[in-house]
């Protein structure tokens, strides 16, 4: 990597979801003194940022993607000081903080939205988010036929008839982005907190800002074929041409700051063309490359999936990112460890389906972590996913929280599972999560066998997943051929994926079922499970000094 290249085309950002990171205050939720106190096991982890979900003031409909207030931070996290107190030890770290920023919809709480609630039809206060009358002779049928992300339609009858959008919880009206007051209302959210010292923003539903003005009926949508990209319509909502417009005032906003401030957008798109088309010179830095972590466990989709990311983004000049987890998906030990272990598609209903193998998910989330590391770009690390924390796919219902679970009259039990809350030590729940004297359980519990899987049982465990990344992470850092920069692929049967980074490095991942002999190195640098007799096992990887 050149040493000129700014720090987000090669970062390794680490996820925190704050409710279930570290409970400073012993309430049963993560908040910011719980990441203040983790700080160091991030350090020594190797991670180079942070991105936290919000934080802001809200009632937590959707756990703080429902913003009342977003230059407050909500009691259960902490204060605005905490967060300066936070930016700036994390700085001193070495660290940098990326928070999210939900510019999509606010929370129903919003003072503008309560505004527009008391102002009634046809009022400016009204403007700001989308109210129509509905259909039908007395108006008793929404204006459309949207559907809301989490079930049931996307309008919501208020008293006086009028109705509104919201394209996921009712607690979540949708923000007109036609309106000059929004714009301006964002941009002066964002130097509220650039000028706090934050270093860039994660952009929530960066690709849904933007409706079509008519609001017209959803058009027919050629079903996807299996594992193909479905070509763009003219969608009413999701991705339109417009929405590049307000990334490029933000570009130039952010760049009016020192340091290199960088933004990620949550971007949901059927191509990797439409994904490059956030992230061209004057637009966003970076965006999530849901491609990568929808593929399946199959060296043909993930080489497609990587050929097809490294042309469509170096067509514009950005650096791709990779990711396996986050905080809306099934932790992918799981995901793997399904034979099928098939492509996962975007809206995938979170219904866990098939026997699961986690011993076989496990090893293959330690090769995919060995290749995501050492791919040409940035990446990112899910919290837990370096314990090799698998999805808690049996809460009892009785503690499910995630807004799904009611939207969708219970047919989907929702994101739960992969929020559980981090082990970091000792024999039985809290597990280190909260003090010991806390006053409160962890938000949702934790799994009785999580002992072994917490960071102080795993720490000096040369066999454990959270050495594997350390290591991986710290040989990133090392390596002058691993971040930013290119890749070629070498000869190889079909099966094994294997590519070569300048100068003198060579990652290899065995996706057949036979063994797979080294190729000629002087070294190996790292491999994903002891390597035997020179051959790489089935659902392997290896990095090589050549
Ligand atoms: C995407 C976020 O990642 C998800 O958690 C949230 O529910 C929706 N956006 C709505 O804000």
């Amino acid at each position: 990597m050149s040493p000129t290249s700014p720090w987000w085309r090669s970062a390794v950002i680490y996820q925190v979801y704050i409710r279930s990171f570290a409970d400073g205050n012993g309430d049963g939720v993560g908040d910011i003194a719980g990441i203040r106190s983790r700080l160091p096991y991030l350090k020594s982890l190797g991670v180079d940022a942070l991105w936290i979900n919000p934080w802001y003031k809200s009632p937590m409909a959707d756990h703080g993607y429902d913003v009342a207030d977003y230059r407050e931070i909500d009691p259960l996290f902490g204060t605005v000081a905490e967060a300066e107190q936070l930016i700036e030890e994390a700085h001193e770290h070495g660290i940098r903080i990326i928070p999210d920023i939900v510019p999509n919809h606010t929370s129903d709480q919003h003072a503008w939205f309560q505004a527009a609630l008391a102002a009634g039809p046809g009022s400016p206060e009204r403007g700001r988010y989308i109210f129509r009358p509905g259909r039908g002779p007395d108006g008793d049928q929404p204006p459309n036929d949207w559907d809301s992300r989490f079930g049931g339609p996307a309008w919501t009858r208020v008293p006086d008839g009028e109705w509104y959008l919201h394209l996921f919880t009712p607690q979540q009206p949708d923000l007109n982005w036609q309106h000059p007051e929004v714009h301006a209302e964002f941009e002066s959210v964002l130097r509220f907190w650039f000028s706090r010292g934050v270093d860039g923003f994660r952009i929530d539903v960066a690709h849904g800002l933007v409706k079509d003005p008519d609001l017209p009926d959803l058009p027919p949508l050629p079903a996807p074929a299996d594992g193909q990209p479905r070509p763009h319509t003219d969608h009413p909502f999701w991705d339109r041409d417009e929405v590049h417009d307000i990334y490029r005032a933000w570009r130039k906003l952010a760049d009016e700051y020192p340091g290199d401030r960088s933004f990620v957008a949550e971007a949901w798109t059927d191509t990797p063309e439409r994904l490059a088309a956030y992230v061209r010179e004057d637009g966003l830095h970076t965006a999530f490359n849901f491609d990568f972590l929808m593929s399946s466990w199959d060296p043909k989709d993930l080489r497609t999936v990587i050929d097809d990311t490294l042309a469509m983004l170096g067509n514009v000049g950005a650096p791709a990112t990779w990711v396996l987890s986050n905080h809306d998906v099934m932790r992918h030990p799981n995901r793997y460890g399904r034979t099928a272990a098939r492509r996962w598609l975007a809206n995938e209903s979170y219904v866990p389906e098939g026997p699961l193998d986690l011993q076989l998910g496990t090893r293959r989330a330690r090769a995919a972590a060995l290749l995501m590391l050492s791919l040409p770009g940035g990446a990112y690390v899910y919290q837990g996913e370096e314990l090799g924390l698998p999805e808690v796919e049996d809460l009892p219902e009785s503690v499910l929280q995630d807004p799904v679970w009611e939207r969708s009259g219970h047919t989907e039990r929702g994101r739960d599972g992969c929020r559980v809350p981090i082990p970091w030590s000792g024999q039985a729940a809290p597990y280190g999560f909260s003090p010991d004297n806390a006053s409160a359980e962890p938000w949702l519990p934790q799994p009785a066998d999580w002992a072994e899987r917490s960071a102080e049982a795993q720490t000096g465990d040369e066999a454990s997943m959270l050495q594997l990344y350390r290591s991986a992470l710290s040989l990133r850092r090392e390596h002058p051929a691993l971040g930013d920069g290119g890749m070629t692929w070498l000869d190889t049967p079909a099966g094994v994926l294997a590519f070569r980074r300048e100068p003198g490095f060579v990652c290899l991942l065995n996706l057949s079922t036979e063994p797979y002999r080294l190729p000629d190195h002087t070294s190996i640098l790292l491999t994903s499970e002891p390597v035997d007799d020179g051959r790489l096992a089935p659902d392997q990887a290896a990095w090589l000094a050549v």
